[in-house]
């Protein structure tokens, strides 16, 4: 096709990413462990659904072995190994782990208003820490376990595991060979619509005072008598977790700082939304919606725990592409941004006028176009067995002894978990919460 011809054709016919340029993704760190790295002796703290799911993960990962677990729910002690498949020691007091020199790292998989507890604890007994997103329950747990993990130069990685995929790694790679253009807006989101997604789960039929140490689990939450729906379905509950946007705002905030490198907590946030299906006494909403300030970016996240359609997707738009990261993939689609005679702004002109333009617009325009850049999809191969869990675990280990920081390190969980904080800020105050970096306080 000749300069003119294209020129003539316009943007619309030659459609960007006609073409379709297909890559399966290579295995992540769990896959790629190095024979001979020493294995890391870890306890795990929480054995629920996360730390069971964390233990099979681990299962994976050649270079740790476990050595220890402790949960607050006796029947939960032997989820835990049935799990890691085999026999360890178990114990519903996780200090007395802490107490054992024979091991490296704690994996922290507590309910989210124990994070800074076990973490601060295990970091003064001189162990390395993975905690589970949302790394605080709230902005003065996150700053405590910043300053703890820094002060005793602990290795910390924060458990949003995207972090370690290789689709985020690919994504990340796209963003930084600038392939986009300027980036100035992205939108994600988590979307369900079942009574699970909205965490309603099982309360077993022998959970009681004598198999719940329901003292330990309050912690600094206000006393209550014994209730088995508060302590099985905590993410109801503000006394214990930060709702929709510590469940999943974080992931995706996280996948986020991965793929463009903000580190830094948003300046402002505004939070919409509302419960309106799942009304049993929850304190959050089951539609949240939040728009972010970040330097340069507007992001906006939003979570439905009433329609599933979109599933679990974040779209980054760019002046000269658009990137979609899924579950198992990554697309980036470039966008025709070549130069073109604009038609639309000529309508009210006369034909003479037209032509003229068209004229003037060809006689500078001599340059034959600039090659398209393909549709690029990179996707996890057919029948894969990566697990991100596995790939950000085994990250953690090797940075367990090589001591070099990792990617979800303190300071990154602590800005994804700053971002949610001021979502429910934003939301609860009706009010567009602001981050002050001076006080380190959300205001508004
Ligand atoms: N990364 C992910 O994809 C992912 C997925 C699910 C949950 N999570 C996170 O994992 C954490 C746990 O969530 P869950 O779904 O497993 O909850 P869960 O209720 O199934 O399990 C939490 C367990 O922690 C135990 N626990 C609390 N405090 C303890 C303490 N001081 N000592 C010992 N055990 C203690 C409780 O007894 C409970 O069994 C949360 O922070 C959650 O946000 C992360």
């Amino acid at each position: 096709m000749t300069r003119r011809q294209f020129v003539r054709l316009g943007a619309g016919a030659v459609a960007a990413g006609a073409a379709v340029k297909s890559t399966l993704l290579t295995p992540g760190m769990a896959a790629q462990t190095l024979a001979g790295e020493r294995k890391i002796r870890f306890v795990i703290v929480g054995t629920g659904i996360r730390g069971n799911d964390l233990l099979k993960a681990a299962r994976q990962v050649p270079t740790g072995v476990c050595v220890g677990a402790a949960d607050l729910y006796t029947t939960r002690l032997e989820a835990g190994k049935e799990a890691w498949g085999g026999e360890i020691p178990t114990t519903r007091d996780y200090r007395t782990l802490l107490d054992r020199k024979d091991v490296d790292a704690v994996l922290v998989a507590t309910t989210d208003h124990h994070h800074r507890r076990v973490t601060l604890d295990a970091i003064a007994a001189g162990k390395d820490v993975y905690c589970e997103k949302p790394m605080s329950h709230n902005v003065a747990d996150g700053l405590a376990m910043v300053e703890a993990v820094q002060t005793n130069k602990r290795i910390f990685q924060a458990g949003s595991q995207r972090v370690s995929s290789p689709v985020y790694t690919k994504a990340r790679e796209i963003y930084a060979a600038g392939k986009l253009g300027e980036v100035h807006w992205i939108d994600a989101h988590v979307n369900r619509n079942s009574p699970g997604g909205a965490w309603i789960y099982p309360v077993p039929a022998d959970a009681s005072p004598e198999t719940v140490d329901w003292d330990a689990f309050l912690l600094d939450a206000p006393k209550r008598p014994f209730d088995p729906v508060r302590f099985f379905r905590w993410r109801l509950f503000e006394d214990y977790s930060s709702g929709l946007a510590g469940d999943l705002f974080v992931h995706l905030l996280s996948g986020i700082q991965t793929i463009t490198g903000l580190n830094t907590a948003p300046s402002r946030a505004y939070s919409s939304g509302g419960l309106y299906h799942f009304k049993d006494g929850r304190d959050f909403p089951d539609f949240l919606e939040t728009v972010y300030d970040y330097p340069g970016m507007q992001v906006n996240i939003h979570c439905n725990q009433n329609n599933a359609e979109g599933d679990d997707r974040t779209t980054v738009y760019g002046s000269k592409g658009t990137l979609v990261v899924v579950g198992t993939g990554v697309t980036f689609t470039p966008e025709n941004t070549r130069p073109r005679f604009e038609t639309y702004g000529w309508g009210g002109m006369t034909a003479s006028q037209k032509k003229q333009g068209l004229d003037e617009w060809n006689a500078v325009h001599t340059a034959a176009p600039e090659a398209l850049e393909l549709t690029e999809s990179f996707t996890l191969p057919q029948g894969h067995t990566f697990n991100d869990t596995a790939d950000h675990i085994a990250n953690f280990f090797r940075a367990v002894v090589t001591r070099e920081h990792v990617l979800e390190d303190e300071v990154f969980g602590n800005h994804a978990a700053i971002a949610c904080h001021m979502a429910n800020h934003s939301y609860f105050h009706h009010n567009v919460a602001t981050w002050d970096e001076e006080t380190r306080k959300i205001k508004g």
